[in-house]
């Protein structure tokens, strides 16, 4: 897979997935507002969608080509192993941070292996209704949405977020006032809440 990575001065490693059209140095911005001492591996999509960048295919917006979806999850789940093995770097202490369509990607790791011990996903959709999550017990998730999210509508994000709890997991769930855009004041609840777990 496309992708960066920068070494920091700490074990964990922030896995960075950007949103439709985006690039692997869109978020790497706002990893920094979490921690200047991180390492950081980013990633960019390799399906293209009229020449914009994605981790897996969609039928239209909203509606995910679930078939590319367990593919590519599976894909980066791979890719994952690949990198902590060629970067030194600690596979268990990998954070995933995703946008939109790189948290739904991330999303829909959780659900077909207990993929990672702490997540942040913001702006994210569910991604596979037709599975039942893992036992997460001990996984740890951040979720931020808008109130007013055309794409990723409230009740969408209540849906992922009761799911996730049900299945165990600790899930803080934060709203802004606005729609699918990232607001600092969400990145700077993702920070109070990742900086404890970056070691
Ligand atoms: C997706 O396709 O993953 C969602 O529609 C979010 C997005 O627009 O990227």
């Amino acid at each position: 897979m496309i992708h960066q990575f920068i070494k920091g001065t700490t074990e964990t490693t922030l896995v960075l997935l950007h949103g439709t059209g985006g690039t692997e140095q869109d978020l790497i911005p706002l990893a920094r507002e979490l921690s200047t001492e991180v390492n950081i591996l980013t990633l960019r999509g390799d399906v293209l969608e009229n020449g914009m960048s994605r981790f897996f295919r969609r039928h239209a917006e909203g509606v995910l080509d679930l078939e590319d979806l367990k593919k590519q999850t599976e894909r980066f789940l791979t890719f994952l192993d690949e990198a902590a093995a060629k970067y030194g770097v600690a596979r268990d202490k990998m954070i995933p941070l995703g946008y939109s369509n790189g948290a739904n990607l991330i999303g829909s790791a959780l659900y077909r292996d207990n993929a990672f011990k702490a997540s942040l996903l913001f702006h994210p959709m569910v991604p596979d209704r037709s599975l039942t999550l893992p036992y997460l017990t001990g996984a740890t998730v951040f979720i931020s949405a808008g109130e007013r999210d055309p794409i990723c509508p409230k009740q969408e994000t209540e849906e992922l977020t009761s799911t996730l709890r049900e299945a165990g997991a600790d899930v803080e769930l934060f709203y802004h006032g606005g729609g699918h855009e990232l607001r600092m004041e969400e990145v700077e609840a993702a920070r109070a809440w990742v900086v404890p777990l970056i070691d």
